[in-house]
């Protein structure tokens, strides 16, 4: 039986309110889109495709969620459907055990690319034969409806793809879902004809949540909001929103949107590649313009963050005591990032990285201080 119900209100601000009983600081969580979001969120894309590592992100993924972080993020594709499955057994043992209820996690997943299931075929043949098998016999999608022989987003694609998300994970609905990195697609189709897919899959987004099977909807990206506007993959977020507009009515669910955040991609703040009204903004003003949340990925540049940052970044943010912990801070201290996701694969990270929960975020004053040039 899956497990019903979905994040609300009601169920967040339970959460809230007990995680600061346990000294949580209340700058922690945020309210967007009526939930309570913490501001360090899980994510589940690294790791190996293996039992080992499954087992360790069904461990991680309960202990976030035990320590104040209630977002918990990942895709179809992510560790080939593995990661939706540990996510699935770390909520049953949460609701069945540890006092947790489904109404105050909010998960979010992504579908796009074409999920291997379990291990990769073996070889190019087996590749063709598993696409062939699982979607086009099936009917599920058509060859030409894949981009770069991995992407697709057609109604009927994401409607089968919520479908095995669902399962994976044992839910009944899904808090947000993301179409997953749509820039793909304009590798390979006119910023035209990309519209006219995103216009209909936004259409079957809007019917999957009159179907109760997703709340929200979104794009998650890696490149598209942080290109130029002259760029191929660049994405306008206020176009986006217009043509979600056009799929769902004033009252659409377009309400999330995902792009990379760190002390090395911090273009969401500093470039104004994006227009509002004909004024040009950054992505962080038009997203708070437009009413849509935004959700930093890769918030440790995948783990790649640079051994001794400078006394400049450390100080502002708190003198922390791993640069791991000072690069969170960053991203969960910018204004407008709503909650910044980091993989956690093993529990000793969720614990490290969990003691930003009792801290509150940089203040603004002292977050300025890390753009100030000092130029003499
Ligand atoms: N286009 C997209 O939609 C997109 C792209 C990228 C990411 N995302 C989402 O954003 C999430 C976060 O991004 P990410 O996982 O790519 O990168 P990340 O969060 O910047 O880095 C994750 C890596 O950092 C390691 N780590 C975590 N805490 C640490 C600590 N305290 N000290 C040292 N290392 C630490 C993790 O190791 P362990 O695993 O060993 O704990 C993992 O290898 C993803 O998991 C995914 O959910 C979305």
């Amino acid at each position: 039986m899956p497990i019903t119900g979905h994040a609300t209100t009601e169920g967040t601000t339970r959460y809230r309110e007990r995680l600061q009983q346990e000294a949580v600081a209340a700058n922690h969580f945020r309210l967007e889109q009526n939930l309570w979001l913490s501001s360090l969120g899980i994510g589940t894309y690294l790791g190996k495709p293996d039992a080992e590592t499954d087992a360790r992100y069904t461990e991680s993924v309960a202990r976030a969620v035990e320590l104040g972080a209630n977002v918990v993020d990942t895709a179809a594709n992510y560790r080939f459907q593995r990661s939706e499955r540990s996510i699935g057994a770390a909520l049953q043992v949460l609701v069945e055990s540890k006092g947790i209820a489904r109404d105050e996690v909010v998960v979010c997943t992504k579908g796009g690319y074409i999920p291997f299931d379990t291990d990769p075929p073996a070889g190019q043949e087996g590749v063709r034969r598993y696409i062939e098998e699982t979607f086009i016999r099936t009917g599920v999608a058509e060859l030409s409806d894949i981009a770069a022989g991995s992407h697709c987003m057609t109604p009927k694609y994401l409607a089968h793809q919520i479908e095995q998300s669902l399962r994976n994970m044992r839910l009944a609905a899904i808090d947000v879902y993301y179409i997953h990195n749509p820039e793909t697609q304009l590798g390979v189709v006119s910023p035209a004809e990309f519209e006219t897919r995103l216009r209909a899959a936004f259409g079957q987004l809007e019917q999957s949540v009159a179907d109760g099977k997703i709340k929200n909807y979104g794009v998650a990206t890696w490149n598209g909001f942080r290109l130029a506007p002259s760029e191929r993959g660049y994405h306008s977020l206020e176009r986006m929103h217009e043509l979600a507009r056009e799929a769902g009515g004033d009252g659409h669910h377009f309400r999330f949107v995902q792009l990379p955040f760190n002390l090395a991609m911090p273009e969401a703040l500093t470039q104004s590649n994006q227009t509002f009204q004909g004024a040009s903004v950054s992505l962080l003003e038009a997203a708070r313009a437009l009413g849509v949340s935004v959700v930093a990925s890769a918030s440790i540049l995948q783990g790649k963050v640079a051994r001794g940052l400078s006394e400049e970044i450390r100080e502002p943010l708190g003198s922390l005591a791993s640069d791991a912990l000072t690069a969170i801070q960053f991203t969960r201290s910018t204004p407008g990032i709503t909650t910044a996701l980091v993989g956690m694969s093993r529990r000793a990270h969720v614990e490290e990285n969990l003691q930003l929960a009792r801290l509150d975020p940089a203040r603004p004053d002292q977050y300025q201080r890390l753009f100030s040039t000092g130029a003499g």
